[in-house]
C-alpha cells in the first residue's frame, strides 16, 4: 500500500528536482509555487481562477484565521476546504513567524508566545500544541511545525538560541501533531546565515523525523546573494527523499535560483501583492503598469501569454484602469502574475526532467536583460 501522503522524486538535472507530492487532496507537482490565501482567499481571485492559473496548492495563515474568522468557527462549518471552496491541498503556516512580523506586544517564553492581535488588540496566546490545534480544525493538508526567527542582521547568540528553541518547539510540534494519516507535518530548519547552526537545525530535525523539511529564516532582509549563500549547502542537509519547502520566497529570479539549488515548493505574497498595486511581473522583467508609457499601447502585457489579462485586455486598458481604482485592475494583474509564476514552474518541472535546466535558466536570464520593449 502506498502512503496517504508521499514525495516521489522523478528526475534531478545537478542540484534540480522534479517529483509529485501525493495527497488525499491531489496531486502537488514539484518545483511548486504556492499563491498565498492568508485571509481564507487568495485576494482578487476566486479559487477556480487561481486553480486554472496551475497552481496545485495554496497557504493559509494560522496566525491570520485563528484571530479572524477563528479556527473552532472554521471547523464547525466544515473546515477550511469547505469555507473557502478550495478543494486541492492547503499548506498553513504556524503563525510564530506571522506573530513576530505583524503582532503588537509581543512576549516569548520557552512556552511559546502571548500578543496582542493587529486587527483589535485583543490578547491570545500561540504554542505549538496550540498551533497543531489549529491547524487541525482549518483541516489543513500540510501542517508547518511551529517555530520563530529573529529579525536579521542578530547576533550569532541571538539566532542559535532562536534556532534552538524552535528546535525544542519542532519536537513538542511533532508530539501534538500525533498521527494524522494523509495530513503532513513539516519541519521548519532555521540558523540564519551560519551554516553549522543550519547543520545543527537540520541534525535536530532529522533526528525527529517529519514529512517534509522547510528552509526557514530566509528573505528576512539578507539580500539575495547571501541567500543563494546558504542555499548553496542548506538542502544538501536535509533528506533527499522528502519535500524541502523555501518559506517566503520570492521574486522571479530568486525562485529560479533557488530550485536551482535543490528546493521543491515555495510560496510568497508577491504575485498577487504586486498585482493589486500595479505590478506585473513577465518575461521580460518587472513592469509598472501605472506608466504613462502604457496609455495608448494596444498591446497586451505580455504577446506570449496566454492568461485573461494578456489575451483580452491592452496595457491602456489595464494602466486605465489601474489609474481609475477600479477593481477589475487588480483581478486582472494578480491573474496575469500568479499565471506568470506558475507558467515558470512548468517550464522548470519540464526542463528538469528533460535535463534541460541550463539552457531553460539561461533563456530565462537572456529575456529578462532584453526588458520590456
Ligand atoms: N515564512 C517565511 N519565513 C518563515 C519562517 O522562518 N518560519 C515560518 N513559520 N514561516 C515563514
Ligand atoms: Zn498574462
Amino acid at each position: 500500500m502506498t502512503a496517504l501522503f508521499n514525495y516521489k522524486l522523478k528526475g534531478t538535472d545537478g542540484l534540480a528536482r522534479t517529483g509529485v507530492i501525493s495527497t488525499p487532496r491531489g496531486e502537488i507537482r514539484t518545483p511548486a509555487f504556492m499563491p498565498v490565501g492568508t485571509a481564507a482567499t487568495v485576494k482578487a481571485m476566486m479559487p477556480e481562477s487561481v486553480a486554472a492559473t496551475g497552481a496545485d496548492i495554496l497557504l493559509g495563515n494560522t496566525y491570520h484565521l485563528m484571530l479572524r474568522p477563528g479556527a473552532e468557527r472554521v471547523a464547525n462549518l466544515g473546515g477550511l476546504h469547505r469555507f473557502m471552496n478550495w478543494q486541492k491541498p492547503i499548506l498553513t503556516d504556524s503563525g510564530g513567524f506571522q506573530v513576530m512580523s505583524l503582532a503588537g506586544l509581543r512576549k516569548l517564553t520557552e512556552a511559546g508566545v502571548t500578543f496582542r492581535s493587529h486587527i483589535d488588540g485583543s490578547k491570545h496566546e500561540l504554542t505549538p500544541e496550540r498551533s497543531m490545534e489549529i491547524q487541525r480544525l482549518l483541516g489543513s493538508d500540510i501542517v508547518m511545525c511551529f517555530d520563530e526567527c529573529p529579525a536579521l542582521p542578530a547576533s550569532d547568540k541571538a539566532v542559535a538560541e532562536s534556532m534552538q528553541l524552535s528546535m525544542r518547539w519542532a519536537a513538542r510540534s511533532k508530539e501534538a501533531f500525533g498521527d494524522r494519516p494523509g495530513h503532513a507535518l513539516f519541519g521548519i530548519m532555521q540558523g540564519g546565515v551560519a551554516p553549522e547552526l543550519r547543520e545543527e537545525s537540520a541534525a535536530a530535525l532529522t533526528g525527529i523525523g517529519f514529512d517534509g523539511y522547510a528552509v526557514g529564516g530566509l528573505a528576512v532582509g539578507e539580500g539575495q546573494e547571501a541567500m543563494f549563500g546558504v542555499l548553496d549547502y542548506a538542502p544538501g542537509f536535509l533528506p533527499e527523499d522528502k519535500p524541502r519547502y523555501l518559506m517566503g520566497v520570492g521574486k522571479p529570479d530568486d525562485i529560479v535560483g533557488a530550485v536551482k539549488r535543490g528546493i521543491d515548493m515555495m510560496d510568497c505574497v508577491l504575485p498577487s501583492r504586486s498585482g493589486r498595486t500595479g505590478q506585473a511581473w513577465t518575461r521580460r522583467g518587472q513592469v509598472n503598469i501605472k506608466n504613462a508609457r502604457h496609455q495608448d499601447d494596444p498591446r497586451p502585457l505580455d504577446e506570449a501569454c496566454s492568461c485573461p489579462a494578456c489575451r483580452n485586455y491592452s496595457r491602456a486598458y489595464l494602466h486605465h484602469v489601474f489609474r481609475s481604482q477600479e477593481m477589475i485592475s487588480g483581478m486582472l494583474l494578480t491573474w496575469h502574475n500568479l499565471h506568470y509564476y506558475q507558467e515558470i514552474m512548468a517550464g522548470m518541472r519540464a526542463a528538469i526532467a528533460a535535463r534541460q535546466f541550463a539552457a531553460w535558466e539561461a533563456a530565462f536570464h537572456a529575456l529578462r536583460a532584453e526588458g520590456d520593449i
